[in-house]
């Protein structure tokens, strides 16, 4: 038997999964994480509670289902992007990873902007500068911090960092590297001019490779820890979005994923590099050699889902654990028993600041349109309209830029939800497909693996080998009708608040 493991470390958790060479799961371990905000709008995580949640589920994994550790012929490491993880000259930790979604570097952004100059950054990045990306917080650190960044020896990507936990090697991927805004694009290595400018010295960055390239083995020592072989191949990976595209085989022109996590995206492949000249979508190279693609964020998708549980449904969460199931699962009763469009309310998913199409970090979140006949659960179920009109934005701009879109495939945890697949269904006018395995980012890197220690020949071959359709939704032709009412009127919200957004800036 031959199996592949991939690695997903996420937002609020890390979930490792371990494949046969079909794609079939073999097992999988989940272990969570706080994730701290100690402003508005600031986000941060431990390093190291990262690397302790990949060292216990690998060994769950391993020794709870007796693998045998030889049988593993190779690890993928997806990664929540654009965090900032730095460490000194022995590989410690300099305090916790500044990561993707904290919005304090506007500032910086508009630095970067007046240093590169914004035609040429495009030029050199293919994205504007963006409050999530890595140079931005590169460059907070240097002004707020310079002590600390005066000690760093390395500045690593989340899953980079794993990578160096386990192998002891520096080394990052076109598809991560793409979203630390120092990458060349067109040529897949790290921009001289960005470095220059942003007076970013190379040596704190790992060498760059294509995802499926082998960037060393596991060591002893993390073997001893995870029960992982000695030697095993570590491949690139991948960033958890162009991760996830490839586990879920969206790997050619015409296919595009739309997915709901903590953010919500929408990815479609190309193979050119196409650019959004307002900087709307990002355009990235995609964990596939000689591809890029194109995708649009909505920074709080399943984040809003979640703060909506968290704060309101306490009674969901109770009963839940009572029954010994999920609160989504009562809550998508409750959203599902209500009609689609809730009596004209409208939520805003914007609680962390918005990417596209805003490109905003100052952005707010709110429902709009409450009446005293509205009840919690309409709120709950505009808070999932709400994060798909956002999808819808991103649709529109991708299908601007004239990029195909001939199947629209729903993953990530909200992907799961039938009622959010129905609402993305009747909002794009299109028929929503899903694949048979739920694992996008880990089956996507697990699938790079195969690819660098040869079980495939190509990312393509591996998809083509693995990934089938489920399902499919088509659209419901009057819920259709309700959304494409209000559509218009979500869309103006926010250029009508923005000069508030503004002032209640703190
Ligand atoms: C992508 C992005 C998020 C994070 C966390 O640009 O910021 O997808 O990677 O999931």
């Amino acid at each position: 038997m031959a199996y592949l493991m991939g690695i997903d470390l996420g937002t609020s958790g890390t979930k490792t999964v371990l494949f046969d060479t079909d794609g079939t799961i073999v097992a999988s371990a989940l272990r969570e994480y706080p994730l701290y905000q100690p402003k508005p709008g600031w986000a941060e995580q431990e390093p190291l509670d990262w690397y302790h949640a990949v060292v216990d589920s690998i060994r769950e994994i391993i020794w709870k289902n007796g693998i045998d550790a030889d049988a593993v012929k190779g690890v993928g490491i997806s990664g929540q992007m654009h965090g900032l993880v730095m460490i000194d000259k022995d590989g410690v930790e300099l305090g916790r990873s500044i990561i993707w979604c904290d919005q304090r570097t506007g500032e910086e952004c508009q630095e970067i902007t007046d240093r590169i100059g914004a035609q040429r950054l495009i030029e050199i990045t293919a994205n504007p500068a963006i409050t999530g990306f890595t140079a931005s917080k590169i460059l907070w650190v240097q002004k707020y911090l310079p002590k600390i960044y005066e000690k760093a020896a390395k500045l690593l990507l989340p899953k980079d960092y794993i990578r160096y936990k386990l192998t002891g090697e520096f080394a990052t991927e076109v598809s991560d590297a793409s979203g630390m805004q120092l990458l060349d694009i067109s040529n897949r290595c790290w921009s001289d001019e960005m470095l220059k400018r942003l007076d970013i010295d190379k040596a704190l960055l790992a060498p760059v490779f294509e995802s499926c390239e082998v960037t060393g083995k596991i060591t002893r020592q993390a073997a001893e820890l995870t029960g992982l072989r000695e030697g095993t191949p570590v491949v690139g990976g991948a960033g958890d979005q162009a991760a996830g595209a490839v586990g879920n085989g969206v790997v050619e022109p015409g296919i595009v994923s739309s997915t709901i996590g903590t953010s919500g995206v929408v990815f479609a492949s190309s193979n050119e590099i196409k650019i959004d000249p307002l900087g709307r979508v990002h355009t990235f190279c995609h964990a596939v050699p000689g591809m890029w693609h194109v995708m649009g964020v909505t920074q709080g998708a399943g984040l809003s889902l979640k703060w909506f549980r968290d704060q309101f449904c306490h009674s969901e969460l109770e009963t839940a654990g009572l029954m010994e199931t999920d609160p989504y699962i009562l809550m998508d009763q409750e959203a599902g028993a209500r009609p689609a469009g809730c009596g004209g309310l409208l939520y805003l998913p914007y609680l962390m600041g918005e990417r596209t199409p805003h490109l905003d970090p100052d952005a707010r979140g709110g429902f709009f349109g409450l009446t005293a006949a509205h009840t919690k659960a309409d709120m709950l179920r505009a808070v999932m309209e709400g994060v798909a009109y956002s999808l819808r934005d991103c649709m529109e701009i991708i299908s601007e830029m004239g990029i195909p879109i001939s199947q629209v495939r729903a993953s990530g945890g909200g992907g799961k939800s039938r009622l959010w697949r129905q609402m993305q269904a009747d909002m794009f006018l299109q028929d929503i497909y899903t694949v048979h395995s739920p694992e996008g980012p880990a089956l996507g890197v697990a699938l790079l693996a195969g690819v660098g220690c040869g079980t495939y020949r190509s990312v393509q071959e591996a998809c083509h080998h693995v990934i089938a359709i489920k399902d499919k939704l088509s659209p419901n032709q009057q819920d259709a009708a309700v959304y494409q009412r209000y559509y218009p009127i979500y869309q103006q919200l926010y250029p009508a608040l923005k000069p508030f957004f503004q002032k209640m800036k703190q």
